[in-house]
């Protein structure tokens, strides 16, 4: 059983067929448009969202299957205290594939040792954001026909931005890759982050301003400081505004750069740079209803036909049971009687560091 929890779960050239089948879906609309006829997706979204939840939707019902699903926790059994892991059980007798958003780091892996269906992780906490960062990779691809040999810049909260951790995962797989990190002190990106950044030799610089960055990077990747994600109003505060790419700093960038943000944005982008044909995040939006469509395509394609019922939990390869105790009070650990695993040095669930 294949799933989507980490970029990582798809080999590279997994990703360049994913992508490929986008641009066919793209191409072909018609061809695609009764696909998975029967088939149903669980849509468990126990976070807000907007764009991911929608698109999962609008992809699955363009390939001819249904959805079903919640958008608010409090509204499933989830709210009586029923487990990830009790849920999922439940939900595969009514669906062929789950995508899963929720507010603990760990949670979709959670879900997919226990669902015997496909699991996609739409995003876990500050962790990961895997399909946000094949929309990132679509659209990279279509605006700049490559994904080798380009320089990113990754600006504002790279701490808790889950779509930074997992689109810098990704891209560093690809030659040539450069990352300028844009973010204040309190911001970096988390130290399993950094870690892995020095380990693979990957070539990154840290810089406090925009302007820094500008002329050099070929991508912007934007993003909101999520103030839901910080302990006290007070310290949010101190960093909210730290970043505003307005028209002046677009100046200062390449003819042929691209804007991204995975949205939703709050200030850190003025409505002026909207107008300007290198701000590709509304397209980026669209795209990522096709690169859905291709994942939910391709998953439910690699699935067996029969799931078994008696083989929970399923542990990942590579995983290894410990006893260390993750130290995150964010990691699913923490609340939900799971094995403890990890991976090297690393929880399996959240990557924070044991
Ligand atoms: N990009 C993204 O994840 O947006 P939503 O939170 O609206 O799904």
């Amino acid at each position: 059983m294949r799933h989507l929890i980490d970029p990582t779960d798809l080999t590279v050239r997994e990703i360049d067929e994913i992508i490929a089948l986008a641009e066919d879906i793209i191409a072909h609309r018609a061809k695609y448009s009764e696909v998975l006829k029967g088939k149903k997706l669980a849509t468990l979204f126990y976070e807000p969202s907007t764009r991911t939840r929608l698109s999962f939707t609008s992809a699955m019902l363009e390939l001819g299957g249904s959805v079903i699903g919640f958008s608010d926790a409090a509204s499933s059994s989830v709210s009586k205290g029923e487990t990830v892991a009790d849920t999922v059980r439940v939900i595969r007798c009514f669906a062929d594939i789950i995508a899963m958003r929720h507010f603990k780091e760990g949670a979709p892996l959670v879900a997919s040792q226990y669902a015997g269906i496909p699991v996609i992780n739409a995003g876990d906490g500050s962790h990961s954001h895997p399909t946000q960062t094949m929309t990132d990779l679509l659209t990279i691809h279509r605006e700049k026909g490559t994904l080798e040999h380009l320089t990113v810049g990754f600006c504002g909260d790279l701490k808790y931005g889950r779509t930074v951790h997992s689109l810098i995962k990704a891209m560093s797989r690809y030659a040539g890759f450069r990352a300028v990190l844009i973010s204040p002190d309190e911001l970096r990106l988390p130290p399993y982050m950094l870690e892995e950044m020095r380990e693979s030799g990957l070539e990154y610089r840290e810089v406090k301003s925009l302007e820094e960055a500008m002329g050099e990077v070929d991508v912007l990747y934007m993003t909101r400081v999520q103030k839901e994600r910080f302990a006290s109003e007070e310290e949010y505060n101190r960093v909210k505004d730290c970043y505003v790419l307005d028209t002046e700093k677009m100046a200062l960038a390449k003819p042929d750069m691209i804007v991204l943000h995975p949205l939703p944005r709050v200030n850190e982008i003025t409505r002026a740079v909207d107008n300007d044909p290198r701000a590709a995040y509304f397209r980026q939006v669209e795209n990522g209803k096709f690169v859905r469509m291709a994942l939910i395509y391709s998953l439910l394609k690699w699935a067996p036909e029969n799931r078994p019922f008696d083989q929970t939990p399923v542990l990942a390869e590579g995983l290894e049971v410990n006893k260390h105790t993750c130290p995150n009070p964010h990691c699913i650990s923490s609340t939900e009687d799971v094995e403890q695993l990890s991976i090297g040095n690393r929880c399996a669930y959240c990557e924070t560091l044991l």
